[in-house]
């Protein structure tokens, strides 16, 4: 490809045309790309490295973990705690949130992660990936939890990084979407999807349909309508996917569109929601809406939500705007 762009080089250019830019986002930026280059190489050499299968051990929130989600929440924070550019860090596999070691100095920005989304995937060989938010903190301090509790708005930069066939990085500073190849044999994230933009109209949905009878009235409406297709109030036929990896359907939903749905269910009274809101639902939903998508619990815009804890569940649903509008429309007309 001639006139390469990486990753590197496009977040620089971009910082230069910002007023108060040290440089320091870029070198954060550039220590995450590190990160998720180990986890990629990690991730494609697979049972080579036997970091296949369980753990035998469960994350705080009593998920079985995989091997590779220790492996490479370990490569997140061995990749970061060091750099002086944190002053703190929160990660789905880790309770509470992360200190910086103390012999390191401490810096001006938070990333939160989920270092291996999609992880029931990986014994089967299908996508996983990893998803981050940076927020910006008080500077020189050692983070406290009120530091994490912020708004999606507040994000500075969100991504999310999809092992698949090929290794991409999706990336938003609040300025579009950018997506990014890995090229394995130089090392580099390419600049190959610029501006990515989410179709506003959609004929095509996710959703876990094996939960169906603890779904809330307006869901149930919203997915029945799509099934009965021509025949039906939508006078189309729908497609469904489902690949069980939130980084794999979000990334079909940026190049094709399309809607995902988690949405709130009452199977188990404890636990209503299963996306975590600050490194899930948050990074997704600013990266969807920079796209031209949305992004809503059904009830309210993800990214207004103000978070009550670090390891908080939402419902979901976001992608394409007009669908995701549909469905909020009926959440507010029960
Ligand atoms: O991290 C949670 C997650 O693995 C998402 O990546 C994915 O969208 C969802 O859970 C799949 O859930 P289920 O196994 O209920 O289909
Ligand atoms: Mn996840």
């Amino acid at each position: 490809m001639a006139n390469h762009v990486t990753l590197t080089q496009f977040i620089i250019e971009q910082q230069r045309g910002l007023k108060d830019a040290s440089g320091t986002f870029s070198m954060l930026l550039n220590n995450i790309v590190t990160a998720c280059k180990q986890i990629s190489h990690k991730v494609n050499r697979g049972n080579l490295i036997g970091v296949l299968g369980s753990a035998d051990s469960e994350n705080i929130q009593g998920e079985v973990q995989k091997k590779l989600d220790i492996i490479t929440n370990d490569i997140m924070i061995e990749a970061l705690n060091w750099t002086g550019h944190l002053a703190g860090m929160a990660s789905e596999e880790i309770d509470g949130f992360i200190a910086i070691p103390e012999q390191y100095p401490k810096g001006k920005y938070l990333v939160l992660f989920d270092p291996l989304d999609g992880s029931s995937n990986i014994d089967v060989n299908l996508a996983v990936g990893t998803i981050f938010s940076i927020l910006r903190c008080r500077e020189g301090v050692d983070a406290e939890l009120d530091d994490f509790l912020r708004k999606g708005t507040e994000q500075v930069c969100a991504g999310f990084v999809l092992y698949g066939p090929s290794t991409m990085m999706v990336l938003t500073t609040g300025h579009g979407v950018n997506a990014f190849t890995l090229d394995q044999d130089i090392g580099e994230f390419i600049l190959t999807h610029p501006n990515m933009k989410i179709p506003e109209e959609t004929s095509e949905f996710a959703i876990n349909m094996s939960n169906q009878r603890f779904w809330e009235e307006p869901v149930q409406r919203y997915i029945e309508e799509c099934v009965q297709g021509k025949d039906g109030p939508r006078g189309k036929n729908f497609n469904m996917r489902w690949i069980a990896s939130l980084v794999a359907d979000v990334y079909r939903i940026l190049t094709r569109g399309g809607v995902f749905l988690y949405p709130y269910d009452l199977r188990d009274p404890n636990k209503p929601n299963k996306l975590r809101l600050l490194y899930e639902a948050n990074p997704m939903a600013f990266i969807i809406e920079q796209a031209g998508g949305a992004c809503s619990t059904g009830r309210e815009r993800i990214l207004d939500i103000k978070p009550t804890g670090i390891h908080q569940r939402v419902p979901v649903i976001l992608g394409s705007k007009n669908e995701v509008e549909r469905i909020v429309s009926y959440h507010l007309q029960q």
